[in-house]
């Protein structure tokens, strides 16, 4: 069930209290609760443990595990096991060391506090001045004309680390990865229009890319444990060498994937055959103006539920 928190919906703090311990220290009195949250909505049998440790009212130390985490039931590493296990050390660690407890210690990174992005364009080619950059710069020199802020994503130049599938994301809406994934996570976040402009590689979007998006499960994650929601229009801007609309079957697949995955509505790609060379693009009639109208019309006041 979601909550209201602060003005924000929020998935967290709403489970059963499964235990509970009530600590008299000479730094007062501390509750170490075991909390279940059934996370089945988000995936078939998903259980997310929290054990958290208040100072009076205020929450000063939390843990999380769920059950995706783990390999199996009822082995050394069980997730309900494991949070019994830290619940009980915390009851002793309180009452031994409570002055250890008086601060809140936080050990998740939050997401960097940049302004909030109109357009947000992942450009996936490794080309720097290739044809997928091209179409990135007239979305966003299409997105200035138009008023709006927007910014430019040369994955290929970042340090993006493939998803390793631990679903820690589930437990508090934060990817344990430390990379330079955030930015790009909270330009998505805040986005009114998200562009993905890439080349077919062997079929589909290049590694770099595809990575991106199997890290926005991140989002996913976040979207559905802490209620922030992703509200933007999709489009895909894919090139490719071949003619015709073969080449683009599994890019068109995976990107509107993700853009599902996500929430966001997603308008006809633009798919463009016939370019191998870098600037092809540049020089094909009549492109440069497709791709600037179809932003155009994602830019446009639609009806939307
Ligand atoms: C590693 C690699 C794999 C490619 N695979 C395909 C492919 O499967 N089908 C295709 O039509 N073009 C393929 N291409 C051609 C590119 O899609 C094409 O050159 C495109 O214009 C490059 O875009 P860019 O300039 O934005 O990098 C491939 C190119 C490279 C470098």
């Amino acid at each position: 069930m979601l909550k209201a928190t602060g003005g924000e919906m929020t998935r967290m703090d709403t489970g059963a209290t499964e235990k509970i311990q009530i600590i008299e220290t000479p730094e007062g009195t501390f509750t170490i609760r075991l909390i279940l949250d059934d996370l089945g909505d988000i995936y078939p049998g998903m259980v997310r443990y929290t054990v958290e440790v208040l100072r009076d009212t205020e929450t000063v130390y939390t843990y999380t595990i769920n059950t995706y985490e783990s390999a199996r039931q009822d082995t050394l590493f069980d997730t309900r096991k494991a949070a019994e296990v830290v619940f009980t050390r915390l009851v002793h660690d309180v009452a031994a060391r409570p002055h250890r407890y008086t601060r809140p210690r936080v050990f998740t990174r939050p997401l960097p506090g940049t302004g909030a992005i109109d357009i947000v364009i992942l450009q996936g080619s490794p080309r720097r001045f290739g044809n997928s950059a091209k179409i990135a710069s007239w979305c966003d020199d299409e997105a200035a004309r138009t008023g709006l802020t927007s910014r430019i994503f040369y994955l290929q130049e970042m340090d993006i680390r493939p998803c390793i599938g631990c679903y820690v994301c589930y437990n508090q809406g934060y990817c344990p990865i430390e990379d330079d994934m955030p930015p790009i996570i909270k330009a998505l976040e805040g986005a009114s229009v998200v562009v993905v402009c890439t080349p077919v590689y062997t079929g589909t979007v290049p590694a770099t890319l595809k990575a991106v998006m199997d890290r926005c499960q991140w989002l996913h994650a976040r979207e559905n444990v802490l209620g922030k929601e992703v509200h933007a229009r999709g489009l895909l801007v894919a090139v490719a060498g071949q003619q015709g609309t073969r080449p683009f079957a599994c890019v068109t697949g995976v990107v509107g994937m993700f853009m599902e995955n996500l929430g966001i509505r997603s308008a006809a790609p633009v798919l463009i055959g016939g370019l191998d060379r870098a600037r092809d693009v540049e020089k094909m009639d009549g492109v440069e103006d497709g791709v600037r109208a179809a932003l155009r019309a994602l830019l446009a006041p639609q009806n939307e539920e």
